[in-house]
């Protein structure tokens, strides 16, 4: 077993949340081979993806007699997404070593859909849900702008201008998730000619041990039969947007569409429909304008960078 050094020993320790059984696909006790998968798959159980732990191995390279002599087995299998997701905790030197065995599980398996999450990609994962593995109290500053005051002013207006077209004779129901939407739904919705209605949503924080993913906020409104429009800040992994989405269709609107400010692609697992979208973000943590770091940051009238590490 690796053993943990005091930089990746995780905090809080894992505690395991009253998941739904049909979801528990390994026993309480799966092997994990380090503290961060662990971690890991207590994400997933919060927000209800089910998972398996190193479910398969992949054979790279056979010697002429037909034995493998390197194979890959990805730390986890989402089967909801049909993904494959391989964490590295490991240094950067290392993760080329991963790469190359990644690229090679690619071309010989080229259906198989496998994302590798490094090690900051991970911390900021955890970070986003309150948890800081490195137990640091100082707030980062911001370090750059990534999308100006009139930039976005220009394109919320435009992504108005759209959303007018697109539902002429409707009257659609704006529905967005809090907190972080606040700046960007006060814009798009007076760049709208059109009627609307406007509700509100809001997810649990991971921070509550013990808890699944559920709504502290429920919707006012009755959506069946309705034009909704999912307003977001941001889609990142994508996971809560797909868990939404399925929420909404259940209480059956007439349709539904996603209009997100920003979009970082590069991080998705869950493969949700976006169909209006501001700005497309590279892997950044970025806050303002709604988007906060630790409550921080939301009142800034731009989009920025802040440097986390
Ligand atoms: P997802 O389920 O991973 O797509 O999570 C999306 C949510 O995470 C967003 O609605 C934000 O609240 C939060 N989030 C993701 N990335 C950032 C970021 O860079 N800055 C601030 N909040 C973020
Ligand atoms: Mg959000």
């Amino acid at each position: 077993m690796p053993d943990a050094s005091p930089a990746e020993a995780l905090s809080p320790p894992v505690v395991w949340p009253d998941t739904p059984q049909s979801l528990r696909l390994e026993p309480l006790t799966a092997p994990f081979a380090h503290p961060s998968e662990a971690q890991f798959a207590r994400l997933l159980d919060f927000y209800g993806v089910a998972w398996q732990y190193e479910p398969r191995s992949f054979p790279l390279r056979e010697e002429d007699d037909g034995r493998v002599v390197e194979a890959f087995t990805p730390d986890f299998y989402l089967p909801e997404f049909d993904l494959y997701i391989e964490l590295t905790t490991l240094r950067q030197s290392l993760v080329t070593y991963k790469n190359r065995k990644l690229r090679r599980l690619r071309e010989r398996y080229p259906d198989v859909n496998v994302k590798l999450l490094y090690r900051k990609d991970y911390l900021r994962l955890l970070e986003r849900f309150g948890i800081d593995p490195r137990h640091s109290t100082a707030l980062p500053s911001v370090e750059r702008v990534l999308v100006a005051r009139a930039d976005l002013e220009r394109r919320v207006t435009e992504l108005g201008a759209e959303i007018t077209r697109d539902y002429a004779g409707s009257r659609p129901i704006l529905v967005g998730v809090l907190r972080g939407v606040t700046c960007f739904m006060a814009d798009l919705m007076r760049a709208i000619d059109l009627p609307v209605t406007v509700d509100f949503l809001a997810l649990s924080p991971y921070a509550q041990e013990r808890e699944v993913l559920h709504f502290t906020k429920d919707l006012e409104e009755d959506i069946t039969g309705q034009r909704v429009i999912v307003v977001e800040d941001i889609v990142d992994t994508g996971i809560s947007l797909h868990r939404l989405l399925q929420y909404l269709d259940d209480r059956s609107p007439n349709d539904v569409a996603v209009c997100a400010l920003l979009d970082k692609r590069a991080r998705r697992i869950a493969d949700v429909p976006i169909r209006y979208t501001g700005f497309e973000v590279g892997d950044e943590f970025v806050v303002g304008y709604g988007l906060d770091y630790r409550q921080e940051f939301r009142n800034l009238p731009y989009v920025g960078v802040v440097r986390t590490e």
